[in-house]
């Protein structure tokens, strides 16, 4: 069995060792937060929303959900963009605020479900995971997206 002092001893040793181990990471972020919305975020989300639940044209009612291989693996690969995006924006500097990188980790979290679904290839977990997704997208916004007109009055 393993000693409860042995866990004490390793707990902070590993986090010791991750501080370090992020502090030696050239890390250096190329674009703001306003172009990782504009060309990693919101084009992924796009193509998991586009991919899920139904619409109503005048031939009738579609399926959205992939239908091939191809398909389904698009809309992983974006999830995982998507996520991988919500790890971005809780980089060292980024947060506007206390709550920023909660949000971020509810945008991590919906479209790691997302990704889960699209390699299950269950459409309907797909269809709920979008709307996480939706929310974590509208929780953030409505605190931190800050309109240019209410910029400039
Ligand atoms: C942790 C906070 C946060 C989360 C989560 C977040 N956003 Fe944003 N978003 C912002 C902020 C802040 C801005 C304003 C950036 C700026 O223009 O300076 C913004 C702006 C945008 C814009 C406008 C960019 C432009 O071209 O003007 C789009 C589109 C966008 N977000 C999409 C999304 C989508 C889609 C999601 C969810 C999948 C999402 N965002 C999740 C904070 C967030």
């Amino acid at each position: 069995m393993l000693k409860k002092t042995t866990l004490k001893f390793l707990a902070p040793a590993a986090l010791l060792f991750a501080a370090i181990a992020a502090a030696d990471t050239p890390f250096k972020p190329v674009i703001d937060v306003h172009h990782t919305m504009e060309w990693i975020t919101y084009p992924a989300a796009e193509v998991i929303w586009d991919s899920a639940g139904q619409i109503i044209d005048k031939d009738g009612e579609h399926d959205l959900a992939p239908t091939t291989a191809e398909g389904w693996e698009n809309v992983a690969r974006n999830a995982a963009i998507l996520a991988e995006s919500g790890n971005l924006l809780m980089l060292p500097g980024r947060a506007a605020g206390d709550d920023w990188v909660a949000y971020s980790a509810q945008m991590v979290a919906a479209a790691s479900k997302a990704l889960d679904a699209a390699e299950a290839r269950d459409a309907n977990a797909l269809f709920d995971a979008g709307g996480e997704v939706y929310q974590a997208c509208v929780a953030c916004h409505e605190k931190y997206w800050v309109k240019l007109e209410d910029r400039i009055n």
